[in-house]
């Protein structure tokens, strides 16, 4: 049967807006980060060829603009995987080239100053 499991994986001050750690739960490589104060979670996996995703920058990406207009935004919301330069939304896992390639991302929960993965079983 299926279950969703909460796990806790840190304290909110453990890690500070535009940060991120990667822990070990269920087996499972995730790293964790906080954009402008709300916590996210993804799968330490790259979909493209395994590359271990959280070692990637996290940055921004160029906005739709006009023909030699570049518009940089979403600072801080973006993960590029460090093999070959994918980028993926860290709110939402969605790659930024295609609706259909994802990173596997997991529910985060905040109480009582501990974030909690939900993960499931
Ligand atoms: S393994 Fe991530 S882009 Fe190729």
């Amino acid at each position: 049967m299926w279950q969703l499991a909460l796990y806790e994986v840190a304290k909110v001050q453990d890690i500070p807006t535009g940060a991120n750690i990667v822990v070990e739960v269920e087996g499972r490589s995730i790293g964790v980060y906080n954009v402008h104060g709300t916590f996210y979670a993804v799968h330490n996996y790259c979909p493209h060829q395994g590359a271990e995703l959280c070692k990637g920058p996290v940055c921004g990406t160029n906005l739709e603009s006009n023909v030699y207009e570049f518009i940089y935004g979403r600072d801080q919301e973006i993960i590029r995987c460090p093999w070959h330069g994918w980028e993926f939304d860290l709110k939402t896992g969605k790659s930024l080239f295609s609706e259909k390639v994802r990173v596997r991302s997991y529910p985060v929960e905040v109480a009582d100053n501990i974030i909690y993965l939900s993960i499931g079983k």
